[in-house]
């Protein structure tokens, strides 16, 4: 679920502009993947005092509560709407909060863990000490009491003219817009400890602008493409931050001083455009990330590989090399897609790198408790670089004193913001839900930081010189498999009404597997499962029939006689399997009902090129199967709540 706020101070703006604004934010925000069955018309919360008009919107994603007008934000702390909430996360001590505030004589309205945060604020406004007392200290107040993870904006009948937001573990940002210039590009941080807590905050250290300007809109978003629209000016607020906007004027400030905090927030300029988040002449974004993996490679690569001299440069790892050869193991962490790219890429790293590199699903690695080492290098993989469950695992590692290491796709977000350093993988705005040019980026640059570690190893150089004169060809080899299109198209004609896909492979293509049957199952709701064709005879082999549509992956690699015998196995149990092959690979057409040629590469690039028909396959599969391949059922673009 996504949060959107729009704010503006002496800016002339009707009801019905400041409605489509929201709208059209939550619109972007939608394409950025929440679920769109559990949708429920937003109620969108719009006031307008004196000179300030303000707007509130939520899309749904259910975590509590079925999705219905009830369950949908803002939720209030009573009837006349005295304090009103927008929340992204989740509580996880609601049910306490719920049954302390039912003591008081609080009557709940909705099933939802958020009702507790308006109710609880409303109580502790009823129960000040003084008439004094500012919006943002009730919200501090409020936080105090809550567990789990959440972004906040709140608005208050008691307050006109102002709003508040603040963040714990969920994303929050506010984009500015004013025609005057900012005269800062930074807002210092105030701390409100001590005994005058409870007073209005210190109005000298807010945001200001040069000149007489005062006219300013202020938006609370979730992600940047609800509100790139509008700004490019963004602050990505901490976690603990309160954000005050009051008489047009904007202020964070925090509880207390930790040692080594950043004193100030700084003001950024976005390079997205709206157009990168806009879908041209394609039916989905799916589609348009897939056909844009020639661009998005090289994008990757930009200013850091030297093709003339054989050298890659990743500038946000360059200071930290000498740390990072000197370590005990690598580990690499991620969720879902991203995971796979570091399965992907763990052999060629265990080979370039001569370190043990350990490849973790982030849930998994916290629900062990594993062992994490201060001479540990742990790498966090993720597009969004807000999943829960990877920046959980990255703060664990961090307490246990590991350098963290982030591999990502979004510009200050918090996995960018809270590692030690890393590499943006500048793959442009990912909306689909399916991951698709993101992985394809990962790999890349996980491959650049393998070659960045080797490169003054005398043994690895005709393997470095191999991949980098690889690299090159890549975007022209994609091009062509990307030419595969029709035929790809062909074989899903054939598929769609099946129930059940199953993908196997081994050695550097087993990633490709995991990624191709998570690709399937997540837009086409059907069954698929990536299999280790090592492991066939060890259970898998039992599902082989002439029934069970089987999709093989074989290249000429050091697997490939061992991929060979899988397929006998497969066709002797009158298995017909669609194989992805080397081009002219006549030894295994004939044993195939059906192949997809593809271009060679080195080995271990291979699988940035088999991944594209599974990825062109399953795209067409939802297609043929009615389903909105952007917004699966179920599913969010990020996952920001464990
Ligand atoms: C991939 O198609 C998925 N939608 C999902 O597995 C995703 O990769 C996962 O949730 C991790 O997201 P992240 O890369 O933004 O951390």
């Amino acid at each position: 679920m996504w949060i959107f706020a729009y704010l503006n101070y002496q800016v002339p703006r009707t009801r019905k502009e400041i409605f489509e604004t929201l709208v059209k934010g939550l619109q972007r925000l939608e394409y950025r993947g929440y679920d769109s069955a559990a949708y429920s018309a937003p109620w969108q919360h719009l006031c307008h005092e004196l000179s300030t008009h303000f707007g509130l919107a939520h899309t749904r994603w259910a975590t509590h509560g079925e999705p219905s007008a009830l369950n949908s934000h803002p939720h209030r702390s009573d009837k006349d709407n005295e304090f009103v909430v927008i929340h992204n996360g989740i509580i996880t001590n609601y049910k306490e909060l719920k049954k302390y505030l039912n003591t008081k004589g609080y009557e709940f309205e909705s099933e939802t863990d958020t009702e507790v945060i308006p109710k609880l604020i409303k109580y502790v406004y009823d129960n000040r000490e003084s008439d004094n007392i500012s919006f943002s200290t009730l919200v501090e107040r409020v936080i105090q009491q809550l567990e789990g993870a959440f972004a906040l904006v709140f608005k208050s009948r008691h307050f006109p003219g102002e709003a508040v937001a603040t963040r714990r573990g969920s994303p929050l940002l506010i984009g500015v817009r004013s025609k005057y210039e900012l005269s800062t590009e930074h807002i210092p941080i105030q701390y409100n400890s001590g005994k005058n807590s409870h007073n209005r905050p210190d109005c000298t250290n807010t945001l200001n602008f040069v000149g007489d300007g005062k006219a300013v809109e202020y938006y609370f978003a979730s992600d940047a493409s609800a509100i790139i629209e509008h700004t490019n000016k963004v602050l990505y607020m901490e976690d603990d931050d309160i954000a005050v906007v009051a008489g047009g004027k904007l202020s964070i400030h925090r509880m207390n001083r930790q040692a080594g905090e950043d004193p100030v927030r700084a003001i950024q300029t976005l390079q997205m455009e709206l157009q990168q988040i806009m879908k041209g002449n394609f039916e989905s974004f799916m589609q348009k990330e897939i056909f844009e993996q020639p661009e998005s490679v090289v994008n990757t690569m930009r200013g850091r590989i030297c093709f003339d001299t054989n050298t890659v440069v990743l500038g946000g790892l360059k200071d930290h090399l000498k740390e990072i050869k000197r370590c005990r193991r690598l580990i690499m962490i991620g969720c879902g897609t991203s995971f796979h790219a570091a399965v992907a890429t763990r052999q060629i790293l265990e080979e370039l790198t001569e370190l043990p590199v350990m490849v973790e699903l982030a849930s998994d690695f916290l629900d062990r408790n594993t062992p994490v080492f201060r001479d540990d290098v742990c790498f966090f993989i993720s597009q969004s670089g807000e999943t829960a469950d990877t920046l959980m695992a990255l703060r664990y590692c961090k307490e246990r004193g590991a350098l963290t290491v982030g591999i990502t796709n979004t510009v200050g977000s918090s996995i960018s913001r809270e590692t030690d350093c890393g590499v943006h993988i500048n793959a442009g705005p990912e909306i689909g839900v399916a991951s698709t040019k993101a992985y394809t980026s990962q790999f890349v640059a996980l491959i650049m930081f393998g070659l960045m570690m080797s490169e003054d190893r005398i043994s690895l150089q005709k393997r470095r010189l191999d991949i980098i004169a690889s690299l090159k060809v890549l975007p022209e080899l994609i091009k062509k498999v990307l030419s595969l299109d029709e035929n790809i198209k062909d074989i899903a004609d054939e598929l769609y009404q099946q129930r059940s896909l199953l993908v196997m492979g081994r050695g550097f293509n087993y990633a490709t597997c995991l990624e191709g049957a998570l690709k399937i199952k997540e837009i086409t709701y059907m069954h698929s499962e990536g299999i280790l064709a090592g492991e066939l005879k060890h259970g898998p082999l039992a599902l082989i029939d002439k029934d069970m549509p089987v999709i093989m992956i074989i290249m000429r690699d050091a697997c490939y006689k061992k991929c060979q015998n899988a397929l006998q196995q497969v066709t002797a149990r009158s298995g017909r399997p669609i194989i992805l092959c080397c081009q002219n690979d006549a030894d295994i057409t004939k044993n195939a009902y059906k192949t997809i040629e593809l271009p060679q590469i080195v080995d271990c690039l291979q699988g940035i090129l088999s991944v594209i028909p599974l990825q062109l396959l399953s795209l067409h599969l939802a297609v043929l199967r009615g389903y909105d391949v952007d917004c699966p059922r179920n599913l969010a673009k990020s996952v920001t709540v464990e």
